[in-house]
């Protein structure tokens, strides 16, 4: 299992260009086997997820195509399993993104049931619940989500979630593009890849209004047709960049982002002392204010509010700030696995329920550390940039989800990382 060594204490310095983002290029993948023509996308980032998900795709009968690194050609046509397995769904709960396009476009489909993850047990029933609305008979049947339709096709419904969910919205807007009849979603996930996801199948030919907002409508059409799209940036390395210049007392110039999709973030940082200049519309210049950081409360909650893909970065952030700050999980109930970690570090968090309290500046010694999920890892690594001497982070696997080149992109910066690829005995 490969690790990261890192010799922290050093101020990052200079520029880094963001990569596409990971929740946004997994469901416009999905979305191309909705199609029988080919699908385009451009600014895939070069993910372990993404790799995951072009499997799938391949799994079940797609070709893809990449002429160039970050560019993903897909074609459908020749699509003749409708089946996620579980060794793909095990390793990344993505992957039931799969459902809604099968069963839009072949009337049925078979999905790992996903297992628990670090972070919650995270069920899909919202998902489920939904298609049957749509008409199709959902069953488990040896851990495996059956799902039929039984007039081959789906029916527009009214779809009110009772809870935020950004990949069950995701998933209906797919199944209703090719449904008969309107969709209404009601509720729905507002995250900007869910807006990307629209933009990319309604010039797939799909018609939804409203994506992005609490209410979608989508009037179902018969086919979709090929498309070209690029994905948008990702606001949470964005923000996990933004969180390594303030936590090293650095300056970063984060080119190649989406600041419009980071509001909560770029406000919660700049009241705890970071500053941060919007150079244009793609540029953020950040660094530490000189008076320094201090402690700031945060909620997660869904988007525009703050994200808890930046609630662990967040946390390591606030190991450095004067105060005590209280973090709120609202969204996952098990999502404070990094904070033992960062206490390994000599960091001061008391845990109580879904609440962090978090007292700082504490002085960060480099220790043995282990990641136990994607972001949790990113706020290690973060951490380890600000410690003094040696800390070396197992279980990196973690990062390469959904981090593209994070050790070149921070040794560019001048930070002292590297990974140790351990080969098997
Ligand atoms: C997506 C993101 C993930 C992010 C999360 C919340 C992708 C690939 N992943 O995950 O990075 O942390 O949104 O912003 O885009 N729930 C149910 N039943 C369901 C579905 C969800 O109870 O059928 C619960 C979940 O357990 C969780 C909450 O709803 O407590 C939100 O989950 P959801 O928005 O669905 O997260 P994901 O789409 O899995």
């Amino acid at each position: 299992m490969d690790k990261f060594l890192v010799r922290g204490g050093r101020p990052l310095h200079g520029k880094i260009e963001i990569s596409g983002a990971k929740n946004s290029a997994l469901p416009c993948l999905a979305a191309t086997l909705l199609s029988e023509e080919t699908v385009t996308l451009h600014n895939v980032p070069y993910v372990k997820d993404l790799i995951t998900q072009r499997r799938l795709l391949e799994d079940l009968g797609a070709t893809v195509l990449t002429p160039e690194l970050r560019t993903h050609k897909v074609n459908a046509r020749g699509v003749q399993v409708f089946e996620a397995p579980y060794e793909l769904v095990k390793t990344m709960r993505a992957s039931v993104l799969a459902l809604g396009p099968l069963l839009a476009r072949f009337g049925q489909a078979k999905v790992s049931l996903p297992g628990g993850c670090a972070i919650g047990t995270r069920p899909i029933d919202l998902h489920l619940r939904a298609f049957e609305q749509l008409g199709a008979v959902v069953s488990l049947e040896s851990g495996d989500v059956v799902a039929r339709a039984p007039k081959g096709r789906l029916t527009g419904a009214e779809v009110e979630f009772e809870k935020v969910t950004v990949t069950g919205t995701e998933n209906v807007m797919m199944a209703a593009s090719l449904a008969d009849g309107r969709t209404t979603i009601r509720n729905a996930a507002c995250e900007p890849e869910i807006d990307d996801l629209a933009e990319l199948l309604n010039k797939m030919g799909a018609r939804i209004r409203g994506a992005g907002t609490t209410e979608i409508t989508i009037d179902g059409v018969e086919t979709l047709g090929g498309a070209e799209h690029t994905i948008i940036p990702d606001r949470i390395e964005t923000g996990t960049f933004l969180v390594a210049a303030a936590i090293t007392g650095g300056e970063i110039e984060v080119k190649g982002c989406g600041p419009e999709h980071l509001g909560a973030v770029i406000a919660k940082l700049r009241e705890a002392g970071v500053e941060i200049d919007e150079l244009n519309q793609s540029t953020l210049l950040v660094r530490r204010s000189s008076a320094g950081l201090k402690a700031c409360d945060v909620v997660t909650e869904p988007h525009p509010l703050f994200p808890t893909d930046m609630q662990a970065q967040y946390m390591a952030l606030m190991t450095q700030a004067e105060g005590t700050s209280t973090i709120v999980e609202t969204i996952f109930e098990n999502r404070f696995m990094h904070a033992s970690e960062l206490v390994r570090l000599g960091a001061d968090i008391q845990i109580h329920g879904n609440t962090a309290v978090v007292t700082g500046p504490s002085r960060l010694m480099g220790a043995k550390i282990q990641a136990s999920d994607l972001r949790a890892s990113a706020s290690l690594v973060l951490a380890a940039l600000c410690a003094e001497g040696e800390t070396l982070i197992d279980r990196v696997y973690h990062i390469d989800r959904g981090y593209e080149t994070i050790v070149r992109k921070l040794r560019s910066l001048g930070a002292d990382i590297e990974r140790i690829t351990e080969s098997p005995a």
